[in-house]
C-alpha cells in the first residue's frame, strides 16, 4: 500500500453543552470490521511506540485524549501526521511501517484493528519490510 492509502478520516460528532460525543461504526466510518480494540496510555515522555508493519492488519488510530505524532512509510516516502482530536483519526492500510513519537502527557492512543492479535501477522525488521516492498514493485 502507498502513502496515499494513509487517510485521516472526521467522524461524527455530536456537540452538547453536556459534553460532546463521537462514535465508530465497522464499514460506515472506517474502511473495514473492528475485531479488536486496544490502547497505549502512560507513555513516558520522549518515548516512541509502533516500528513495525503488519502483513494484513488495517488499522484506524485515534488520540482519545492529548496528542501524538504517526509517522508512516510505505518503503518509498514517509509521512508525518499530528492527531490531537477526539473527532477524527488516522486510517493505515496493510504494509505500511509505522512509529509513533511525541506522546503529549497524559495522551491516549487508541486503536480500531481489523484482525485479532498475530505476532505472525508483524513486519518487525525495516530491512525485511523493504525486501518485501522491493519484490512487489
Ligand atoms: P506492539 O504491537 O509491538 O506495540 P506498539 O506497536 O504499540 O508499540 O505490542 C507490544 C506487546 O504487546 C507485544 O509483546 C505484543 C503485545 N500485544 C498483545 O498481546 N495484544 C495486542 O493486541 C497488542 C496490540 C499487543
Amino acid at each position: 500500500m502507498k502513502i496515499s492509502d494513509c487517510k485521516l478520516i472526521n467522524l461524527p460528532r455530536i456537540q452538547d453543552k453536556r459534553g460532546n460525543l463521537t462514535f465508530i461504526e465497522s464499514k460506515n466510518h472506517i474502511p473495514f470490521e473492528i475485531k479488536r480494540v486496544y490502547y497505549l496510555y502512560d507513555v513516558p515522555g520522549g518515548e516512541s511506540r509502533g516500528g513495525h508493519a503488519h502483513k494484513q492488519l488495517q488499522q484506524f488510530i485515534i488520540a482519545a485524549s492529548g496528542g501524538f505524532d504517526v509517522i508512516v512509510d510505505d518503503g518509498l516516502k514517509k509521512k508525518r501526521f499530528a492527531l490531537n482530536r477526539s473527532y477524527y483519526g488516522l486510517y493505515i492500510p496493510s504494509m505500511i511501517w509505522r512509529e509513533l513519537d511525541n506522546f503529549s502527557s497524559g495522551s491516549v492512543c487508541l486503536v480500531l484493528a481489523s484482525e485479532l492479535y498475530d505476532e505472525k501477522d508483524y513486519l518487525r525488521d525495516y530491512k525485511e519490510f523493504k525486501r518485501i516492498f522491493k519484490a512487489n514493485k
